[in-house]
């Protein structure tokens, strides 16, 4: 039941903010100001690194979550595509916790991957959207991430699910470490409880980004440039948009740019770049500027102090709430769906159910 909307990705991402909550929620315990996990989790001081396996949009989501394991918990996190890694038989070191995200808890390589570490990782931990799925009956632990059957091709409230429990993972792992007082645990819950809130705010963005989109369609190729946080929401973004609209997109780290995408501008290959006022944000803003100087149009989604500070000669620019920088990722996958979505639109492609992909990958 798509409730009124044209399509189950519009149901979908519109659905986010409560969702969202929903997965806080679930997290907290009955105060709001602590967490509320299941007593099979490991103490994450005993553990020496995390091992992160995912297919698509949820190794996205696994990359976005190292940044924050690595920051705030101080925890070594590796990140692995699961064909790669269940090929490549890695060696499992004392110490190690490995964890599966998987919206279908059914993709045949996440699954084989999870079989390959069962018995060498000291704990197997599972996000997923479905608990009676293989991936989840087969972890130690496994962590609904309660966004609700996702039925567009194309995930969208799964990847913020996804990213909202592994936040509340990380600050789970970084007090365990004691890398995190009490109380600023309780700072982050009360922050990311906000959110919902600011997500809404986002996606009332949703006409100018069609007007965005509707400029966007007549590419081939797209390039989406972001750095920390945000370079695997460029990879998302690019994702996203080749899935539904076919259009070529490619996403690179800011930093790359000089070290080959660069002599791919042009003024027909128009370059997303995703730079909210961060600690990071005059750098990708040189990195745009080095576009610009080589006549590249920019799509710039910042916030509005970023927007002030660096959307003089861009192409379109889109300011989003402005919200602390850890939170950054799960508040910029809204316009990167929201501007493949109105894309495929405008180019009239199927945007539930685009051509060669299945929802669920159980062969490899
Ligand atoms: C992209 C997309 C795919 C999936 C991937 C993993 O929009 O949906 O990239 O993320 O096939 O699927 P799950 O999460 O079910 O393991």
């Amino acid at each position: 039941d798509k409730a009124g909307y044209k399509h189950f990705m519009a149901k979908e991402i519109a659905e986010q903010p409560a969702v969202i909550q929903n997965a806080i929620t679930k997290y907290l315990d009955e105060a709001g100001t602590g967490l509320n996990w299941p007593e099979t989790l490991p103490d994450f001081s005993q553990v020496d690194r995390l091992t992160m396996v995912a297919c698509g949009t949820a190794s996205y989501a696994c990359f976005t979550a190292k940044y924050w394991f690595e920051r705030i918990a101080r925890l070594p996190v590796e990140v692995d595509i699961a064909s790669e890694f269940r090929y490549r038989e890695p060696p499992v070191t004392p110490r190690t916790a490995a964890l599966f995200v998987s919206q279908s808890g059914e993709t045949a390589d996440t699954l084989a991957a999870l079989r390959y570490v069962r018995d060498k990782a000291d704990h197997v931990i599972s996000v997923v959207n479905v608990p009676e799925s293989s991936i989840a009956r087969e972890s130690d632990t496994a962590l609904p991430i309660h966004a609700g059957v996702e039925v567009g091709v194309a995930s969208t409230k799964a990847f913020t699910c996804q990213l909202t429990v592994l936040f509340l993972l990380a600050l789970k792992a970084a007090h365990d470490r004691d890398q995190i007082t009490t109380e600023q645990l309780q700072d982050h819950l009360a922050t990311l409880r906000a959110l919902p809130g600011q997500i809404n705010d986002a996606l009332t963005l949703s006409d100018a980004l069609r007007d965005i989109a509707h400029d966007l369609s007549d590419a081939s190729d797209v390039l989406f440039l972001g750095r920390g946080l945000m370079y695997p929401l460029a990879l998302e973004g690019a994702l996203k948009l080749k899935e539904i609209s076919y259009i070529h997109a490619e996403a690179y780290a800011s930093g790359e740019l000089k070290h080959g995408p660069i002599a791919l501008v042009d003024p027909t290959v128009p370059v997303v770049v995703m730079a909210p006022r961060d600690s990071l944000f005059d750098k990708t803003v040189s990195n745009m500027q080095e576009v610009i100087a080589r006549s590249g149009r920019v799509i710039l989604i910042t916030d509005a102090q970023g927007r002030d500070e660096a959307a003089e000669d861009v192409w379109h620019s889109l300011a989003l709430p402005t919200v602390p920088e850890v939170l950054t990722p799960i508040l910029y996958a809204i316009p990167a769906q929201l501007l493949a979505y109105h894309t495929a639109i405008a180019k009239g492609t199927d945007v539930d159910q685009p051509r060669n992909l299945a929802k669920s990958v159980t062969v490899e």
